[in-house]
């Protein structure tokens, strides 16, 4: 029996996350019956390439999904917003890389490590949404934590990479730090203040209680996905000169006492982590070695020597690998395999 086979577009296919999910689709021989590519009008006369065949860039519209099953969205939260609806209407699933649908209660936010069965949530409006970047590596470290020993307080920071502000961020970055090594002047556009030698704790806009709204997504999204309200979390967002792959210091109380020892062996085993934890040697996850590959890496796992039963560790996953196109395209995977 021949393997059944999806109609598949992508919303914001030049932009960055989007462009690695066309990636993503190829790599793990999604089964695409045919692709469609979406874009802003600009783009339009653009063409992109799937499995060596080259396709036009189309107008993302209101009629875009006819006859498509799946689409997968990146093309900003009000992009989302408005068009993911029309999707629904007619018949196609989407995943949404967006902040738009992440904390409606009807739509399931899944990280397939984590809560895959959440996914069925998707008959409600036809929209799963993916979670923030900085979540999701975060969420991959800790559930098999939260699973076995429960999960009191999350007390992270996170040290997040330019690429998780699209292309012209990229370009920011590159631009400033020649112009600087030149002693040049430099523009700031993305961000308020040079990303170049510098570091700036502000993602997203700021709120009325004093956190940035990438904070409070890491709350938020955290309880919503561990399915628990009464954890405790507290996050400081800040954007460093790193091009890919945020890393992020997590300090973490569990429900009963654990030592380090046992949280290595657990995530040793743990799906989609892989262990770099051995200082004797200088080995411990790394920006540049999480880049371009799509497991999260956790390492300088210790004892928090301050309080009982508190871990501290250092996780870094590739932002717009695992941290959007793969955990969306992981997501279409269970979509396929468990319900359509
Ligand atoms: P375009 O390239 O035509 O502007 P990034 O996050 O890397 O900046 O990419 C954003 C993606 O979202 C791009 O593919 C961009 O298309 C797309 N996009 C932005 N605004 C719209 C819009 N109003 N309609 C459709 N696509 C959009």
């Amino acid at each position: 029996m021949s393997e059944k086979k999806y109609n598949v577009a992508v919303a914001g296919a030049t932009g960055n996350v989007g462009t690695q999910m066309i990636t993503c689709l190829e790599e793990r021989n999604f089964p695409v019956k045919s692709i469609k590519f979406l874009a802003s009008k600009r783009s339009v006369g653009r063409k992109l390439s799937f499995k060596g065949d080259s396709f036009p860039v189309e107008e993302l519209t209101k009629e875009s999904f006819q006859d498509i099953d799946i689409a997968l969205f990146s093309a900003g939260g009000g992009t989302s917003e408005k068009f993911a609806p029309f999707a629904a209407k007619a018949g196609c699933i989407v995943i949404d890389n967006s902040s738009a649908w992440r904390m409606d209660p009807e739509v399931p936010l899944v990280v397939p490590e984590a809560n895959p069965h959440a996914v069925a949530g998707y008959k409600n409006k036809g929209i799963i949404a993916n979670p923030n970047c900085s979540t999701i590596q975060m969420i991959v470290a800790l559930n098999p934590i939260y699973r076995k020993w429960g999960i009191k307080r999350i007390v992270v920071s996170t040290y997040q990479a330019v690429s998780g502000s699209g292309k012209k961020a990229i370009d920011e970055l590159f631009d400033q730090t020649r112009a600087k090594i030149n002693s040049l002047e430099c523009e700031s556009k993305v961000y308020p203040h040079p990303i170049a030698f510098n570091c700036l704790p502000h993602i997203d806009v700021f709120l009325e209680n004093g956190y940035t709204k990438e904070e409070m997504k890491m709350v938020n999204e955290t309880r919503k996905i561990l399915e628990d309200d009464n954890i405790a979390i507290t996050a400081t967002t800040v954007r460093v000169p790193v091009f890919i792959s945020h890393s992020e210091s997590i300090n973490v109380e569990t429900g009963e006492s654990v030592l380090a020892d046992e949280v290595k062996s657990l995530l040793e085993k743990a799906p989609g982590v892989k262990l770099v934890d051995d200082p004797e040697k200088n080995l411990y996850p790394l920006a540049i070695d999480a880049a371009g590959q799509d497991l999260t890496l956790v390492g300088r796992i210790r004892q928090d020597e301050s309080i009982q039963n508190a871990i501290n560790m250092w996780v870094v996953a590739d932002n717009i690998r695992k941290g959007a196109a793969t955990n969306a395209v992981q997501i279409a995977e269970i979509l396929i395999k468990e319900y359509l």
